[in-house]
């Protein structure tokens, strides 16, 4: 390997387009990999994300490397300017260490040992396994420490998964007793176990959950997600330390996901927790497009809502880690996007404020279980089918868009999303767990700030909202005093609060607050709660709100000593004629709080009002149909203006004044036309 200086200046101007690139798998094809090269250059990509997988290549023996393929792979992108997001390999161990160390596969929670076999499947406590990363890792960091094509670390993959072995046991006993100060009676409280006989006399006797045995004590299931959040965050430092020490000055990141193809928020690990230890935030994004379950549009709603959580998480520009140029092979049906939806979807993310976009994976691999998800190159080798060409289309118009990059975005509006709160609802037994869809009705209040193009910061309950206009608490059934805390305060010095059914419910240890609704929510709401009701899709009844009935589905909050301004009530049941949504003063504020889940109309009328009552705009106003959205980059001198369509028809889009076209560099006035899945990238100066 050749000896360069290192030299990052203008790299990270540019948006970072290219993908997870496996030349292990090509090593024995070597044609293929000088074809690669050529071809990175003609899609117009410039970033590969290297050895995630590679374990095996690496080190095929114990203490036995081979590092020369990656030495040329490396040189032979950077010569033509490319850069390596370089990967620790620790995602999938090598069969000779799951042979050699058993202890390093992991237990599962009906305390059955895997075999060696799929990825991510390493227990997360074993010395010997961390031991193996951080040799592995520091054998990386000191041949590439100054290799100049090296523009950050990519850790392992997808962290997920968690192990029930003696070691793991061992160490959630350890986490259990410095949370609870060493006090075995406090853990009794906390997790209620005097409930059915459950008390523990002993720190041993206490076993992480399983169907096999603890599956019903709330606390203990909330504290072992907690901690499996903390292992892994933990396994993860034990890998990135090789790496601080040798490269100090390359930024550090790990690829988390969403969930579903649906596209809620990942679940097994909290990220708001994760994200105070790397230095850049990326995702991995499958929607599925053209699906039969919603439109584009709907599911485009939940695309922005991820992106802008993910983006919250720093507060900064974010990257899009990984997606696919066409299709995948996990979803249910895996369908092409039609012409134009992968520029568009690309540019989504960028909207939302991606500074890339990334694929799984470059070549598509020629056999084992992703050899027909969608690649950049084909097995045909072809760059003249569709797919490349949209990656090409991608790559000119980040090329065009290079100012943008690090441009970020300004919400006078935050969503509260909790990951802590999740969990505890996945365990909720009452109300109807399926239709609690905590994340799915936090997605759909977001929904009506999307369509009215009003940018939205997505908070965890941790972080400051004190300078927003207004806080939207979808569902916070778990909370802590301090979050109420923080609220009380917020609307005293003028803030606005939504609130809605089922929140203020537990506390942190997923114990059920007494004495009636918190006294401080009672307050800052002007309210008390008497009861919940649930039901069934048959049930019916409706909401009037403002001289307007709007359906109730799933859940209604029959309320008490309401003090403050009636809204809405209830059209029938045995609690009709009583409050369901109420307003309230305090200080110089003002909350919101909505009783009952309600048709969509209803969202569109009730934030539609305060929309207008708190003065909310689009950053660059405009007036189009419904299947658009105009979402905003901002830098001091201008604004960047994305303009989309998730229609499948034309569509008409009119604003004031004139803007140019990022791309085409064309000047546009008041009013442009897009075809189904158009995308314009606009820049109006200030
Ligand atoms: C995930 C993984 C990739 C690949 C893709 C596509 O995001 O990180 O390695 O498996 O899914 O299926
Ligand atoms: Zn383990």
């Amino acid at each position: 390997m050749k000896a360069i200086q290192k030299t990052y200046s203008t790299k990270a101007r540019n948006f970072l387009h290219g993908g997870d690139y496996f030349p292990e798998q090509w090593l024995h094809l070597p044609q293929y990999l000088q074809e690669d090269i050529k071809l990175m250059q003609v899609a117009h990509t410039n970033t590969f994300s290297i050895g995630m997988f590679a374990w095996s290549r690496l080190e095929p023996q114990e203490g036995v490397y081979d590092f020369e393929w990656l030495d040329e792979v490396i040189d032979r992108i950077h010569s033509f300017g490319g850069n390596v997001l370089l990967a620790t390999p620790s995602g999938a161990k090598p069969a000779w260490m799951a042979k050699k160390y058993p202890e390093i596969r992991r237990i599962n929670t009906r305390r059955e040992q895997e075999l060696q076999g799929r990825r991510h499947n390493h227990c997360l406590t074993s010395p010997v396994y961390r031991e193996k990363v951080q040799m592995i890792n520091r054998k990386l960091a000191e041949r590439y420490q100054n290799h100049p094509a090296i523009l950050m670390w990519h850790i392992s993959n997808e962290y997920s998964g968690e192990c029930h072995c003696h070691l793991c046991q061992q160490a959630f006993r350890n986490w259990v007793k410095v949370r609870y100060e060493n006090n075995l009676e406090a853990v009794n409280q906390a997790w209620w176990t005097t409930f059915w006989s459950h008390r523990y006399s002993d720190w041993d006797e206490i076993e992480s959950p399983s169907e096999l045995g603890e599956n019903e004590t709330h606390g203990l299931i909330l504290d072992w997600q907690r901690f499996v959040t903390d292992q892994t965050i933990d396994f993860y430092k034990n890998e990135i330390e090789p790496l601080r020490e040798l490269t100090p000055d390359i930024s550090i990141t790990t690829n988390f996901m969403a969930d579903t193809e649906d596209l809620i928020p990942f679940q097994a690990l909290n990220y708001s927790e994760f994200a105070k230890h790397v230095d850049l935030i990326s995702w991995d994004a499958y929607p599925a497009w053209h699906s039969d379950s919603q439109t584009d549009k709907e599911l485009a709603v939940k695309v922005g809502f991820i992106d802008d959580l993910y983006r919250s998480l720093k507060q900064k520009p974010f990257y899009i880690m990984e997606s696919t140029p066409s299709l995948v092979n996990w979803h249910e049906v895996n369908k092409a996007k039609r012409p134009g939806m992968h520029l568009l979807s690309s540019m989504q993310h960028v909207a939302h404020g991606s500074d890339s976009i990334m694929y799984f994976q470059w070549r598509k691999s020629r056999g084992a279980s992703e050899k027909l998800h969608g690649s950049v190159v084909d097995h045909d080798n072809n760059t003249e089918n569709r797919v490349f060409k949209d990656v090409q289309e991608v790559g000119h118009y980040l090329e065009k868009m290079r100012e943008i990059v690090g441009t970020n975005r300004k919400a006078e509006v935050a969503f509260i999303y909790d990951w802590e709160n999740q969990w505890a609802m996945k365990t909720i037994q009452g109300y109807s767990q399926e239709s609690l869809r905590y994340p799915q009705t936090t997605q759909e209040h977001y929904r009506r700030f999307w369509e009215r193009d009003i940018p939205v910061d997505v908070l965890n309950v941790n972080q400051d909202f004190s300078d927003y206009k207004l806080v939207v608490v979808p569902m916070l059934y778990l909370m802590k005093e301090s979050f109420m805390e923080k609220l009380s305060t917020y609307i005293e010095a003028g803030g606005t609060v939504v609130m809605t059914y089922i929140s203020g419910v537990v506390n942190e240890n997923d114990l059920v607050y007494l004495g009636g609704w918190h006294e401080k929510l009672q307050s800052v709401f002007g309210l008390d709660i008497s009861e919940t009701d649930t039901y069934y899709p048959s049930d019916n009844n409706s909401v009037n709100y403002q001289g307007k009935n709007y359906v109730v589905k799933d859940y209604a909050t029959i309320l008490k000593d309401v003090s403050g301004d009636i809204l809405g009530t209830y059209v029938a049941d045995f609690y009709q004629d009583t409050p369901a949504v109420v307003r309230n003063q305090q200080g110089t504020g003002t909350s919101y709080y909505i009783g009952a889940r309600m048709e969509s109309e209803f969202q569109d009328d009730f934030y539609d009002h305060l929309i207008e009552t708190l003065h909310l705009r689009a950053p660059v106003q405009s007036t189009h149909g419904k299947n658009v959205s105009v979402q905003v980059r901002q830098a001091p001198d201008a604004d960047y203006v994305f303009i989309m369509n998730f229609g499948t028809a034309e569509e008409t889009v009119d604003f004031e004044g004139k803007m140019i076209d990022v791309v085409t560099e064309e000047e546009v006035e008041k009013s442009l036309s897009l075809d189904a899945y158009g995308v314009r990238v606009l820049k109006k100066f200030k």
